[in-house]
């Protein structure tokens, strides 16, 4: 049971990829390659690798998605906060903590410099905190893995869904992120590889903020220190999402601090 938009979608997609095929006069053997490393990402895929999304997102396609679907979150001054790309590591079933909960349960064997992370959600329009919003976050270790990449991490290390409080507020700890290359075994490194181009992601930490009545938020923050900022394998750094980690003092479980204020648009 076919619809308009799937009728529409469905003939747009053969005409492009014939008129590619066309383009470059696609060789039987070129074809095979194509279809090889299809089979390939679907090989390597499983619950905890998504390889199919790793494809798309070397190729530039989750993050043009973002683009064309987030509009309004644009780098106008009092803008809403900025979306990005949800990425193949999100993990639905993270659990809630306590504000001010420290999420790397198992410490880095090497570096990890801890931070504390804290803020506001507030309405982007009225600037009202807003209580009772879901502030996710997820990040990678310093040795480039997420939890359930490495087996030397306990389930959900760096991960953590906090309620802001009676203020809007949230915090925890977490680590300064690291900047690490995206899994390059598979038909995604492949494909980086033919392009010359390199893996690394900049150092990001994952925010998934969502209340009642407001438009849900996806997005990423990255260290104005990294050197991959302006060449992200992904393609998903926005000029207003880059942010300063700033030392803090007197606090014995953070060498360093990050103030970030998330603003949601009302639906
Ligand atoms: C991708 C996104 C990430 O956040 C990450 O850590 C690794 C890969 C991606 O878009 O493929
Ligand atoms: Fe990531």
């Amino acid at each position: 049971n076919t619809s308009p938009r799937i009728r529409q979608v469905m003939a747009s997609l053969i005409r492009h990829v014939h008129d590619f095929a066309r383009e470059n006069e696609i060789t039987v053997d070129e074809w095979m390659e194509g279809v090889k490393l299809l089979n390939w990402a679907g090989q390597m895929s499983d619950e905890k690798r998504n390889e199919g999304q790793l494809v798309c997102d070397v190729l530039g396609l989750e993050s043009l998605v973002d683009e064309i679907t987030f509009t309004l979150a644009d780098e106008a001054k009092d803008a809403p906060t900025a979306t990005a790309i949800l990425g193949p590591f999100f993990r639905a079933d993270t659990p809630y903590r306590p504000n001010g909960a420290d999420i790397a349960l198992t410490k880095p064997k090497e570096g990890g410099e801890m931070v504390f992370m804290h803020g506001r959600v507030i309405d982007f329009k009225t600037k009202q905190p807003l209580s009772g919003a879901d502030v996710e976050v997820w990040q990678a270790s310093t040795n480039g893995l997420y939890e359930q990449q490495d087996p030397d991490q306990a389930e959900h290390n760096l991960r953590g869904k906090f309620k802001t409080d009676d203020e809007g507020r949230y915090y925890f700890y977490c680590l300064r992120p690291t900047p690490y290359p995206i899994p390059n075994d598979g038909p995604s490194g492949k494909l980086l590889t033919l392009m010359d181009r390199h893996p690394f992601r900049p150092a990001h930490i994952h925010i998934l903020a969502t209340k009642e009545g407001y438009r849900p938020l996806t997005t990423q923050i990255f260290d104005r220190q990294d050197k991959y900022l302006d060449n992200d394998s992904v393609f998903a750094v926005k000029e207003s999402l880059i942010v300063d980690f700033v030392p803090r003092k007197e606090d014995p479980n953070a060498s360093l601090e990050l103030q970030y204020d998330v603003k949601l648009v009302a639906d």
